[in-house]
C-alpha cells in the first residue's frame, strides 16, 4: 500500500522534512498520490507536518506501526521475519492459535495497533487502547518437556526487561510470574498459553503474548501501572521497540532451547526479580498465605517461606506484595 511505503520514507528520515517531489519520484507516483496517502496517515493517527513548499516531516513523537520498519531493524533468523500487522484485533494471541499454526513457522508473530479484547492471566482484561501500547504474540515450537512451559515466560520476561532498557534506558524490575515493573508500577505483562500433543506427552506449541504500554495511562489507574512515556518521557519508540523485543526473545528463547543456557537465564531471571526479600500474599492451588520471598528454584518456580517457618516451591499460582514502598 502506498501509505506505508510513504510512512517508511518518512520514518527513515523522523525528524526531517522530505520533498512531495522526493517521496513520489522514490515511489514512481504523483505528489498528488504523495498528498492523498499522507492524508490517510494522518487520518490514521501519525504526527505528520505538511510544510506548504517545503514538505513533509513525521514528528519524532509519532508512533505509528511501520511493518517495514520493523523489518529493517531486526537481527533475527525466525523471530518477526513472517509477521502479520494489525490494525485492531480482539486479542493477538487469540488471532494466532486461530490460525493454521501447523502450516506456520516458528517466530510468526501478530502485532496489533490496538486490542478490543486484550487478556491476560487467570482471564483478566488486558487494556489495550490503540496506539497506546505494542501487543504482539510470538508462535513457539519448543521441544521441552511438559514441566518446563513455564520457562517461556521465563524467556520473554528476560527478553523485554533487556529491549525496554536498550530502547529506553529505563531499568525494569521482573514481578514472579509474567509481570514487568518499573519504578514500583506495572509496565508489561506476558501470557503464555502452551498446547500440548497428548499422545506425545510433549508441547505441540506455544504462543507468548506480550503487552507493554508504551503512551497515556488512564488516570484511574495511574498509582500502579505505568508506560514507556510515564517512565521515561519518550514517544515515537514502538517500531524499535517491538524489533529490540524479538531480537531479545530470539535470543534468550534460542540459548535456552539450543545452546543449554538454561542456568544463565535462570540467573539473569532472579537477579532482575525485585520481590526476593519481601513479604507477598502467595495465592496458590493450596490456598493462601503470607510469605517471604527467597529467591527462584530451577524450574522457574518461586521459593518462598511462610511464616511458620515452611519453605514452599510454587510452580502456579499469584503473589500478591504486601509490604509496598514505591
Ligand atoms: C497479564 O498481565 O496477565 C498478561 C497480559 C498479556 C497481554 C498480551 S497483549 C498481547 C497478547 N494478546 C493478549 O490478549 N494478551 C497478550
Amino acid at each position: 500500500m502506498l501509505s506505508e511505503r510513504v510512512l517508511y520514507l518518512l520514518e527513515q528520515n523522523r525528524g526531517k522534512l522530505v520533498t512531495g517531489g522526493e517521496l513520489a519520484k522514490q515511489l514512481d507516483v504523483s505528489r498528488t498520490a504523495i498528498w492523498k496517502a499522507v492524508r490517510a496517515l494522518r487520518e490514521d493517527g501519525s504526527e505528520i507536518e505538511a510544510l506548504p513548499n517545503s514538505g513533509y516531516r513525521l514528528l519524532p513523537e509519532s508512533d505509528g506501526l511501520s511493518g517495514q520498519s520493523i523489518h529493517d531493524m531486526l537481527a533475527t533468523e525466525n523471530f518477526g521475519r513472517s509477521m502479520e500487522l494489525l490494525e485492531s484485533v480482539a486479542s493477538t494471541n487469540q488471532y494466532l492459535k486461530g490460525l493454521d499454526t501447523a502450516s506456520l513457522g516458528e517466530g510468526y508473530t501478530v502485532v496489533a495497533d490496538g486490542q478490543t479484547s486484550g487478556r491476560g492471566r487467570l482471564g483478566r482484561p488486558f487494556y489495550s487502547p490503540a496506539r497506546e501500547g505494542v501487543y504482539l504474540s510470538v508462535l513457539l515450537k519448543p521441544a521441552i518437556p511438559l514441566a518446563e512451559t513455564a520457562f517461556l515466560t521465563i524467556c520473554a520476561a528476560v527478553a523485554v526487561c533487556r529491549a525496554v532498557e536498550a530502547v529506553c534506558g529505563v531499568k525494569t524490575g521482573i514481578k514472579w510470574v509474567n509481570d514487568i515493573y518499573v519504578a514500583g508500577k506495572k509496565l508489561c505483562g506476558i501470557l503464555t498459553e502452551a498446547f500440548i500433543s497428548a499422545e506425545m506427552q510433549s508441547v505441540d506449541y506455544a504462543v507468548a503474548g506480550i503487552g507493554i504500554n508504551t503512551g497515556d495511562i488512564p488516570a484511574e489507574v495511574e498509582d500502579t501501572a505505568t508506560s514507556i512515556y510515564a517512565a521515561a518521557g519518550v514517544r515515537g519508540i514502538r517500531n524499535r521497540l517491538i524489533a529490540q523485543l524479538l531480537n531479545q526473545f530470539e535470543g534468550v528463547y534460542t540459548d535456552y532451547t539450543v545452546r543449554g543456557k538454561k542456568r544463565e537465564i535462570l540467573e539473569e531471571y532472579a537477579g532482575r526479580l525485585f520481590i526476593i526479600g519481601r513479604e507477598v500474599e502467595v495465592s496458590a492451588p493450596g490456598g493462601v498465605c503470607t510469605a517471604t520471598v527467597l529467591g527462584v528454584n530451577d524450574s522457574g518456580g518461586l521459593m518462598v517461606k511462610r511464616r511458620d517457618g515452611e519453605i514452599i516451591h510454587l510452580g502456579a499460582g499469584e503473589i500478591k506484595i504486601t509490604d509496598w514502598e514505591r
